[in-house]
């Protein structure tokens, strides 16, 4: 395996997903020498990446179309051009989806590695010499075994000049956040055997990235940390919800909760937030690995452990719908509810597993009608998630939603706002004017915490909010 490692000037990614794109904008920022190649089988995703108009990439994170305008044509290049890519590259990423399996062995809980799996066989079949495979899709710990096997068992025998290294290489970003996550990371991990293959790849970070922050460790532990990283995270929302949930009919304050024990270092600050419930395409389809892998190797009571992480969130969810249900007198039948915020979190057009789907869903379920705001979410995203058109308000059928991008001329007659997504924009509305073209009594519940209840009981709302 150890073969002669040159210089790395051509850089592929497979999946020009949320992590493909913008990861490979930053290194292309960084590495003016480099070109980089973000591969996809998604014709209308790469059109998207190259389309004239950059708001209409089809990632919005703030900081990425600048980066964009600053290194597409010159050495960033988004294309479907596989083969062809694939031949010239001396470092391929593969960064594709790994969603929760959802038939056959595993379904429910194990990640779905066919994608990975085809992406290391077309590696195998168009790479030319020697090439340093990357592993940055979140994947089960000793997956790198099955890629390295992929890449060894299925090239061209006769060719003895095609070798390969394999890395693994988690990505730490969050969305919303992913280009100062990526500009400045806490820490970058690169997990292997081959110390060639781990300096060239540190050689690359280190364009940008403090040398004391770029860890290695074996591939296993590499593979484990990031699902490790992702269950800690989840689980410290998670926990923060349940003691949310307690404050509310003891008196506590959630806020004031959290405050407290993030003064404590070992603690901290951060990620104390309490939600509707975690969103987004990982911590779900994470945790729920790290149980199938528990479970797989003999360690039920760990699987338990972890397993009830994703039970209170969803638990969580459906709390807040039907709670929303009970003060409106028990029923939402024919009543408007204004949703403000779709995405999983602020600053992303992101809505993989966001809880503003579930609650949405339950609400129009028992016959409300919604009318749903978000600032980057289109109509189109909604009804994919909602698996239902948008009715075009429809005054005497039950149940329904639509797309509003106009929150004060769809507040009339509207009996709830409902705030699902921690938005700059919510936090700032001229409640008085909201107040005054709701019907009464007229209520916010607001799960994020961006109202200030005591002024908005002072003009007249009934405000339940998360935690207090
Ligand atoms: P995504 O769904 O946004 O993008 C994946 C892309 O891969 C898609 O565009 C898909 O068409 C493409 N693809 C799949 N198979 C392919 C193939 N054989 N050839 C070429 N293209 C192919 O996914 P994402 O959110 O970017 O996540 C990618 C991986 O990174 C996942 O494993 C995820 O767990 C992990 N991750 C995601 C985030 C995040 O914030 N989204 C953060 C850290 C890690
Ligand atoms: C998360 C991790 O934070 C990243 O480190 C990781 O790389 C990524 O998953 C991944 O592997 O995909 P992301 O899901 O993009 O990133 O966003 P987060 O900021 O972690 O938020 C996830 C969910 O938790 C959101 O719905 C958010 O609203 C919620 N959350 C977060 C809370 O409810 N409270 C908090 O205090 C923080």
């Amino acid at each position: 395996m150890n073969k002669i490692i040159k210089s790395i000037n051509t850089v592929c990614c497979i999946g020009a997903g949320y992590v493909g794109g913008p990861t490979m904008a930053v290194i292309a920022k960084h590495c003016k020498n480099i070109k980089v190649t973000v591969l996809d089988i998604n014709q209308d995703k790469i059109n998207a990446w190259n389309s004239e108009n950059l708001d209409d990439l089809p990632v919005y994170e703030p900081g990425l179309k600048e980066i964009v305008r600053e290194t597409r044509g010159k050495n960033l290049f988004f294309s479907t051009d596989i083969a062809g890519s694939l031949e010239k590259a001396d470092m391929v990423f593969i960064s594709v989806n790994t969603p929760t399996k959802s038939k056959g062995l595993g379904a429910g809980y194990a990640s779905d590695l066919k994608w990975v799996e085809a992406s290391a066989r077309t590696v195998s079949e168009f790479a030319k010499g020697h090439t340093i495979v990357v592993e940055k899709s979140t994947v089960p710990v000793r997956t790198a075994e099955l890629i390295k096997e992929i890449l060894i068992l299925s090239c061209d025998k006769k060719d003895d000049k095609k070798t390969f290294s394999v890395l693994s290489s988690p990505e730490f970003l969050a969305e919303g956040s992913a280009i100062k996550d990526l500009e400045s990371p806490d820490r970058v991990l690169i997990g292997g055997d081959n110390q060639k293959a781990i300096h060239k790849l540190s050689e690359i970070y280190q364009k940008w990235i403090p040398k004391n922050k770029i860890l290695h460790t074996n591939l296993w532990s590499s593979e484990l940390s990031k699902l490790t990283a992702n269950a800690f995270l989840a689980q410290r929302v998670t926990s923060i919800n349940a003691i949310a949930a307690l404050c509310e009919p003891t008196g506590a304050k959630i806020k004031e909760v959290s405050n407290a024990i993030g003064y404590d270092s070992r603690i901290g600050e951060k990620f104390l937030e309490a939600s509707p419930g975690f969103g987004g395409s990982c911590f779900k389809k994470d945790i729920l690995n790290l149980v199938y892998l528990c479970r797989y190797y003999g360690l039920e009571e760990i699987a338990k452990y972890w397993e009830q992480v994703s039970i209170v969130n969803e638990w969580q969810k459906l709390r807040i719908a039907s709670l929303i249900v009970d003060k409106l007198y028990g029923t939402v039948s024919l009543k408007n509810i204004l949703i403000l915020g779709f995405s999983f979190k602020a600053n992303t057009n992101d809505t993989r597993e966001s809880a503003s789907i579930s609650i949405s869903r339950y609400l129009i379920d028992n016959g409300a009608k919604l009318l749903i705001h978000d600032p980057q979410v289109n109509e189109k995203q909604i009804a994919n998630d909602l698996k239902e058109n948008s009715s075009k308000i429809d005054c005497s059928s039950e149940g329904g939603w639509s797309y509003i991008n106009n929150i004060y001329k769809s507040a009339k007659g509207v009996d709830a706002i409902v705030v699902l997504t921690e938005w700059d924009l919510y936090k700032t509305l001229e409640w008085e004017k909201l107040f005054e073209l709701m019907r009464k009594p007229a209520w916010v519940f607001d799960t994020r915490s961006v109202v200030n209840s005591e002024n908005l009981e002072k003009i007249g709302f009934r405000v339940w909010k998360l935690g207090q």
